[in-house]
């Protein structure tokens, strides 16, 4: 997805300060950030899981850059980690900074997010690479998950707390797609369709599958995927409402679950490390 960016040691650095760096080594780090929990662990990249158990913390109420930071930050020193960081925001992320902020504090509009993380965990802006979380999942789903060996347009779809959509030509990722902000029936899709209003309204799953069926049926008419992949923590329980689904084309359930997002971040991140 990124220019491999060749990096450059400096001279006095040795075997074990290279490999803290993330460098030459198959170990890399992602923080998973969403409304509910901020989530992160070392991720064996070039196996595409987790390398241990991750640590979650709540997410600081109300969410500002700031106090997520600070979480950040506290879940990485947990891990003793000093290598590169992949971040993952519920937002729009161009360049480092988030551009949108449906589901979490405000103030996270026009914010340089990677400026702000470098800074808190003490690295060079190279160093952390921020991106959308619902991207991130579907970077590692392509990689190692549903979407392997998936060409045509595949679109993955996290049900959360809203909707989050990563949309792959042929594997390679159009970022920042949005497509859970479809207005549909003169809604705003992820207000209807969202794994949190199934909750909220204490939906069935019959219920709530119809919703995700009007919601998809609108999508499809649209962009015609091959595949689409459903995400999110709700993907966990995909036996209970993907045979509800009653739409055009084949959904399967993401197979990395609630870890996507965490081992995404680290790819992308870790991929801008490699030495060529
Ligand atoms: C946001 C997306 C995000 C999704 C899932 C939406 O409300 O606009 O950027 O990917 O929620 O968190």
């Amino acid at each position: 997805m990124r220019s491999r960016m060749p990096y450059r040691l400096a001279n006095s650095a040795t075997e074990s300060s290279r490999k803290d760096l993330g460098m030459g080594t198959t170990r890399g780090f992602g923080v998973d950030v969403g409304g509910s929990g901020i989530k992160g662990c070392l991720v064996d990249v070039q196996a595409g899981a987790l390398d241990g158990e991750r640590l979650r913390i709540p997410t600081p109420q109300p969410s500002t850059p700031d106090a997520v930071a600070d979480v950040i930050a506290e879940i990485v020193d947990k891990f003793d980690w000093h290598g590169p960081v992949g971040v993952t925001l519920p937002c729009v992320v161009t360049g480092g900074t988030a551009r949108t902020a449906a589901n979490v504090d405000k103030g996270w509009i026009g914010t340089d997010a990677a400026a702000l993380f470098a800074e808190r965990l003490g690295r060079s802006r190279d160093e952390v690479l921020v991106l959308n979380d619902a991207d991130a999942a579907g970077l590692a789903e392509m990689r190692y998950g549903a979407g392997v060996g998936r060409s045509g347009t595949v679109v993955l779809l996290t049900f959360g707390t809203g909707i989050g959509s990563a949309v792959f030509l042929d594997g390679k990722l159009v970022p920042n797609t949005e497509l859970g902000h479809l207005e549909v029936d003169g809604h705003d899709a992820e207000t209807r369709a969202a794994a949190s209003v199934k909750d909220e309204l204490d939906l069935s799953w019959e219920e709530w599958a119809a919703r995700v069926t009007r919601y998809i049926r609108a999508l499809e008419d649209l962009i015609w995927p091959d595949l689409i992949i459903a995400g999110g923590g709700v993907s966990k329980k995909a036996h209970k409402w993907l045979p509800l689904l009653d739409v055009r084309t084949e959904v399967v359930p993401a197979t990395l679950k609630n870890d996507a997002g965490i081992v995404g971040a680290a790819i992308a991140v870790h991929e801008r490390f490699v030495v060529d």
